[in-house]
């Protein structure tokens, strides 16, 4: 591989969304932020530079960063927050991965608007498991808010109450047409009609699963998170925040007309008012025949149907659908044996209203938390990561988190019990080599969701899932170990469950949290920390000179 260099000045910018200007964080000035290309085996090295008054902390979504943990990015997790002035440099190599991933803020909600695509592709001398597209294009959604995204955020943090929700959501940083003033503001994919395309489609919305459609298309799916998938084919697709879906787009030989509307739209929101809203962008034929469609009206052009906004076993069948490809190329490493077994509630509770605040939370006097095994994660104030390399863990972090729920009880039942969470910064250490059950519930106790849990530092294979409770003598029976999907963010169902497995074969403390900003503000995160293991391949290297300081 070669050494790629790229250059992040975190600066402001004013940008106008829904007629409103605004100054929002940027990398270089870009809206969404830039593309980052990169070849399987390269080494990338990412020179940040906060020119802003926000502590700044990049993440590069679905990067192993094997023995190169320092440079993962979430905030007081592997470093301490880059601040106003002061850089850092972002230096890992790319070592057996290639597809779509993604690059983010990973502090409070800054990714709001830092995020961009981070591209690989196969090494020179491989190929696609399909045939090479005509063309392959970056669909990212997002969401808009015309009010500043910290101020949001803090305000739910002091009050308990749930979060306003944003005014839209965007395809590659645009509302599109259906929205205010918005028609110039339209994403538009430029095709030739017979040929075909790949979408790499990154769901970067803070707080929302987005179906997607392409007016009388196809899709076939082919990649997810980054991992080649058994092609099958699909009109609409689900995607959850932190996600990446690959389709191949067929387009039509003889289009009847130049223009068809794509349109994405949320599943379920949590918390707020429902934002019901739709995204649209246009699929534009290139076509000599007929008039050219830069302007194109926006009334006569019929939106796809999309399911409706609680459509769960649309969104179940479609999550079963993925199987890893598992060819002799791509094998699926599944790990057969395990050799330790977590069960993991993961959902919405309440802390306690403190003392002289208002509170305007569930139970009027509470304030909405989320969190694994009713523990709220709280982030300490230094990095976790250094005070476990340095071997300061005193009063930074206890080894205690508990690999099964303190009090049991029945996740569908109601009136639902054992709201109660409590607040710590509680790891599970695992020896180098663990290889890992983590069977991930969702409690539904205030309100069904679903939750995009993520993994740093690891993929996980998904051997099972399925509505209601986790039966522990009859589900893992029926596990996939032959072709389960390979991701990095699996959706938990609502009311229901997902089983992952992995190897935990890097070294380093590794967060795993729900990808729905509002739960990880709200405490709905975990770390691991994977031990070192005995030849010099398996150890975490030191920390480069410019980590920044707390
Ligand atoms: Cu995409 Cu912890 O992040």
């Amino acid at each position: 591989g070669i050494t790629r260099h790229y250059k992040f000045d975190i600066r402001l910018k004013n940008v106008t969304r829904l007629c409103k200007t605004k100054t929002i964080v940027t990398v270089n000035g870009k809206f969404p932020g830039p593309r980052v290309v990169a070849r399987e085996g390269d080494r990338l090295v990412v020179r940040v530079v906060n020119h802003v008054s926000n502590n700044v902390s990049l993440h590069w979504h679905g990067i192993k960063q094997v023995q190169s943990g320092w440079a993962d990015g979430p905030a007081y997790i592997t470093q301490c927050p880059i601040q106003t002035g002061q850089s850092y440099v972002y230096n890992f190599t790319i070592t057996g991965q290639r597809g779509t991933l993604w690059w983010h803020a990973h502090i409070s909600w800054m990714r709001a608007t830092l995020y961009g695509p981070l591209i690989i592709y196969p090494q020179h001398n491989a190929s696609y498991p399909f045939a090479k597209p005509h063309k392959e294009v970056p669909i990212m959604f997002g969401e808009w808010w015309n009010a500043d995204t910290e101020a949001v955020i803090n305000q739910s943090l002091v009050t308990g109450a749930g979060p306003n929700v944003s005014d839209s959501y965007t395809i590659n940083g645009l509302p599109g047409p259906l929205y205010n003033c918005s028609a110039k503001d339209t994403f538009k994919l430029k095709v030739k009609p017979g040929k075909t395309y790949m979408l790499r489609i990154i769901n970067a919305a803070l707080n929302d699963d987005l179906f997607f459609r392409i007016a009388n298309h196809t899709m076939t799916i082919v990649e997810a998170d980054a991992s080649y998938v058994k092609p099958f084919e699909r009109d609409t697709l689900i995607i959850a925040p932190g996600q990446t879906t690959n389709v191949l787009l067929k387009t039509q030989p003889n289009p009847p007309q130049t223009t068809f509307v794509m349109a994405a739209r949320p599943y379920f929101t949590g918390q707020g008012t429902f934002d019901n809203s739709t995204i649209a962008g246009f699929l534009v034929y290139d076509l000599h025949n007929l008039p050219s469609s830069d302007n194109v009206p926006s009334k006569n052009l019929s939106i796809p149907t999309l399911p409706p906004i609680n459509a769960t076993s649309f969104v179940a069948n479609f999550s079963n659908k993925f199987r890893a490809l598992a060819s002799e190329k791509f094998p699926a490493n599944v790990p057969r044996n395990v050799d330790k077994h977590f069960f993991f509630t993961v959902g919405l509770g309440s802390n306690p209203c403190p003392k002289n605040q208002r509170c305007q939370g569930p139970n009027n006097s509470s304030k909405f938390s989320a969190s694994v095994n009713n523990v709220s994660m709280i982030l300490p104030t230094t990095a976790l990561l250094q005070s476990y390399f340095f071997k300061k863990s005193n009063g930074v972090y206890t080894t205690d988190f508990p690999s099964f729920p303190l009090v049991p009880f029945n996740y569908t039942g109601a009136p639902p019990n054992n709201t109660n969470v409590s607040n710590g910064t509680k790891v599970v250490v695992l020896p180098f080599n663990t290889s890992v059950e983590v069977v991930l519930q969702d409690t539904s106790i205030l309100g069904a969701e679903s939750h995009p849990l993520h993994l740093h530092g690891h993929n996980f294979y998904v051997v099972g899932q399925g509505i209601g409770n986790f039966d522990p003598k009859k589900d893992p029976a029926k596990y996939n170990l032959v072709d389960p999907v390979e991701r990095n963010t699996i959706g938990v169902p609502s009311g229901g469950w997902v089983a992952i497995r992995f190897l935990a074969d890097n070294p380093g403390a590794w967060l795993m949290h729900c990808h729905f900003d509002v739960h990880l503000s709200w405490g709905l995160r975990m770390a691991w920390i994977v031990l070192d293991g005995e030849l010099p391949s398996q150890k975490l290297l030191p920390p480069p000179a410019d980590l920044p300081k707390c």
